[in-house]
This record gives C-alpha cells, sequence and structure tokens, in this order.
C-alpha cells in the first residue's frame, strides 16, 4: 500500500512528513535502525543485531511494502533526516484477517514531539479503510510510560500480559503487554 506525503507540524513548530519510504531513505532507515537500538530497551533489538539490515533487505522490503494489499510501513522526515518509522499489516487468513497488528519507533532527539500521534492518526485511518478489521493489536515492554501513554490515548487498552517476555541482556526481566483496540464503524 502506497502512502504519499502527508505534511505535518511538531509540538516544536518544525514542518514533518510521513509516507511510504522509498529508494533515497535506505540509508537513513539502516542509520536509524541501529541508533534507536541502542537509545532504548524498549525495542525487540540491539544495535548489534542490525547486522542483518542491508540495503539490499530494506529495498525489497520497501519495494513489498509500497505494493502489498495487506501491510504497510511509513516513515517520517524532519528536515529530510529519517525520524521513525511505523507499519501495519494483517493476515489474510479467514480467521484471523480481522486482527491488525500494529509497531512504531522514533530516534530519541524525536519522542515527544507528536509524530507518535500523527503516525497512529494514519495508522488507524489506514485499518478502518479495510472492513474486515475488527480490532487492532500491539504488544509493549513493562516501563514503557510514553508508549503506554500514547496507545491509551489513542484507544487502546491492555488485554493480557506475557510475563518476563523480555530479557535483557543484563539478565532483567520484563513482562510485555497486549494492547488491542476495537474498530468503531
Ligand atoms: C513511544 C513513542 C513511539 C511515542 O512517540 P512520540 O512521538 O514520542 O509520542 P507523542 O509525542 O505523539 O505522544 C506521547 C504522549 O505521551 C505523553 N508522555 C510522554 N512521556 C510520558 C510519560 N513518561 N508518562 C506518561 N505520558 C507521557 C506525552 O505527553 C504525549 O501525550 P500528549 O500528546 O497528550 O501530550 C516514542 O517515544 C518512541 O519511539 N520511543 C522509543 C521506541 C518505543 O518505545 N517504541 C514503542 C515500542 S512498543
Amino acid at each position: 500500500m502506497f502512502v504519499k506525503d502527508i505534511e505535518f507540524t511538531l509540538k516544536d513548530g518544525r514542518k514533518a512528513v510521513l509516507r511510504s519510504p522509498g529508494d533515497e531513505d535506505i540509508q537513513g532507515v539502516l542509520d536509524y535502525l541501529y541508533v534507536s537500538s541502542g537509545e532504548t530497551d524498549f525495542i525487540l533489538r540491539y544495535p548489534e543485531e542490525c547486522t542483518k539490515y542491508t540495503p539490499e533487505g530494506e529495498k525489497a522490503l520497501f519495494d513489498r511494502m509500497r505494493t502489498a494489499e495487506n501491510e504497510t510501513m511509513l516513515v517520517c522526515l524532519v528536515d529530510g533526516k529519517i525520524a521513525g518509522n511505523c507499519d501495519v499489516r494483517w493476515s489474510t487468513m479467514l480467521k484471523t484477517r480481522h486482527r491488525a497488528t500494529v509497531a512504531i519507533a522514533l530516534l530519541k532527539e524525536y519522542w515527544n514531539l507528536g509524530i507518535g500521534t500523527r503516525m497512529f492518526e494514519e495508522l488507524i485511518r489506514i485499518a478502518e479503510a479495510n472492513k474486515n478489521i475488527t480490532q487492532m493489536e500491539l504488544d509493549f515492554i513493562e516501563g514503557n510510560t510514553r508508549a503506554r501513554a500514547l496507545y491509551e490515548k489513542m484507544g487502546f487498552r491492555i488485554t493480557g500480559v506475557k510475563p518476563n517476555g523480555i530479557r535483557l541482556k543484563d539478565g532483567t526481566m520484563l513482562n510485555e503487554y497486549m494492547m488491542v483496540r476495537e474498530v468503531k464503524r
């Protein structure tokens, strides 16, 4: 699914753009994946695990995301720099095609500027445009108060917990929480 430029204004007055990624974004996305992985424990990868991401792999992913009917990715650019990305996807299987899964992450320098809110408005719009989808789902890691605040603001509620779903390198165990947002039509 292709999403063309959506311009909006950040809380600090700067302009930002949300859109489907293209070839010109490959290096920016690779940089963002690596840096963001070291800035928070609340995303699922460590920087050294980013070696699996390659320019060829990102190109193939972006191409797929632009054309697939059951998934899409958006990047946010601020002053031409990739600030983060988000995605929404859903199954095509009859028993589970009513469930859309979303994910989001931003570089730390862009937290708290309203990008997450604007991304979620768009992810919700995309999911609600598919008449099969009746609920949106996501997971967050224990302690991620900013993410939880955003998700609750956007209408998600906690529906379950995977105890010790995350184990950090230092051995710390953290719960993973599941959230659901029903689609109202
Ligand atoms: C979580 C994340 C995506 C949120 O995006 P964001 O652009 O910072 O979010 P927004 O600025 O749109 O909104 C954040 C909201 O949380 C509120 N908030 C921020 N910190 C908070 C805290 N510690 N406790 C409660 N609320 C908080 C803000 O006030 C804001 O609400 P408001 O718009 O009503 O004022 C972003 O911070 C991020 O990328 N974090 C690291 C990666 C991550 O955790 N990804 C999610 C994995 S599940």
